[in-house]
């Protein structure tokens, strides 16, 4: 019998002009969970955590991800998983890709590390598949690797770490508001006109040089969206205008944060970001819809083991 206790970081997906190929992780919050493989044949999922989630082990992001890497490395095994912390799901700030990453990452460790970086996130988005219908990697990913990942290509998986620049935190807003992010995909119209297309990709390469060169200013400016955001504001109350009230305090940017509701800012100052999650919580307080609040930094650390007994 082997146990692993494995910590997968929160995320957020698509950092504005990157809709399913920039990603990046958080620090600290997350999902743990302790694997256990033994002889056999079957999986159990036990949650602990005090989160809830559907009981129906079906409907668990971790179901499909622990599968899919048994059948890739060719085994059979008793697969006990428990849930010891958990986001809560819909939190916007990847709830599904964690335990997802936090599985994939876990059972590779478990079997000896047969799969490369790329293969186990190939795992964790059969998780994200089954919450959003959807292959994305833009969670899963820098939940298995840490830091801020672009996603250059799905066909193969071609993974790209960009470098974070020191001191990035976000302050990352949850309104009460549901929005499943499969209604946040289905709106999406399935054509970009050109002349969206050519500003997006003008920002996504924007983005990536200034991650790659320091600059600050680059990195903000080239945070617009022309892709998902223009069709799913309408589910944030006030958006456009807490924009404005958000950059007012020096925050590089705001965006909604993955496929929403959550919105996050960027910030390069811990003061900053405070400023601005003071704002977004006074904007969800006024429009009486009630939120949570993090201010968190933007995290070089992926899916680690936090615990092995063999
Ligand atoms: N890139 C995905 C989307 C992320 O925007 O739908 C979901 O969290």
């Amino acid at each position: 019998m082997k146990k692993v206790r494995v910590f997968a970081p929160a995320s957020i997906a698509n950092m504005g002009c990157g809709f399913d190929v920039i990603g990046l992780a958080l620090d600290e919050v997350g999902d743990i969970l302790e694997i256990t493989a033994s002889e056999g044949d079957g999986l159990t999922i036990t949650n602990i955590s005090g989160v809830p989630i559907p009981e129906d082990i079906e409907m668990n992001v971790i179901t499909p991800v622990v599968r899919s890497f048994l059948r890739k490395i060719g085994q059979k095994a008793q697969i006990d998983v428990v849930i010891c912390e958990k986001i809560y799901p819909g939190s916007g700030i990847g709830s599904s890709a964690a335990s997802s990453a936090a599985a994939a990452y876990g059972m590779n460790e478990l079997f000896g590390c047969p799969l490369s970086d790329e293969e186990v996130v190939v795992c964790a988005m059969e998780g994200e598949n089954l919450a959003s219908g959807g292959y994305h990697a833009d969670n899963a990913a820098p939940a298995v690797m840490g830091g801020i990942v672009l996603i250059r290509g799905y066909e193969p998986l071609d993974l790209i770490q960009l470098p974070v620049p020191g001191n990035f935190y976000c302050a990352v807003v949850h309104p009460h508001i549901v929005v499943s992010t499969k209604e946040a995909r289905e709106i999406l119209p399935k054509a970009v006109p050109m002349h969206d297309a050519v500003r997006q990709w003008g920002n996504v390469g924007g983005l990536v040089a200034g991650l790659c060169t320091g600059n600050i200013k680059l990195i903000g400016h080239s945070m617009q969206d022309f892709v998902a955001e223009p069709y799913r504001k309408q589910f944030i109350p006030g958006f456009d205008e807490l924009r404005k009230k958000i950059l007012a305090t020096g925050a590089l940017a705001m965006n909604i944060s993955g496929s929403g509701p959550s919105v996050f800012a960027l910030c390069d100052h811990k003061a900053i970001a405070d400023a601005s999650g003071k704002i977004l919580k006074e904007h969800f307080d006024a429009m009486g819809t009630g939120c949570e609040v993090y201010v968190v930094k933007v995290s070089n650390k992926g899916a680690k083991l936090t615990h092995l007994t063999i």
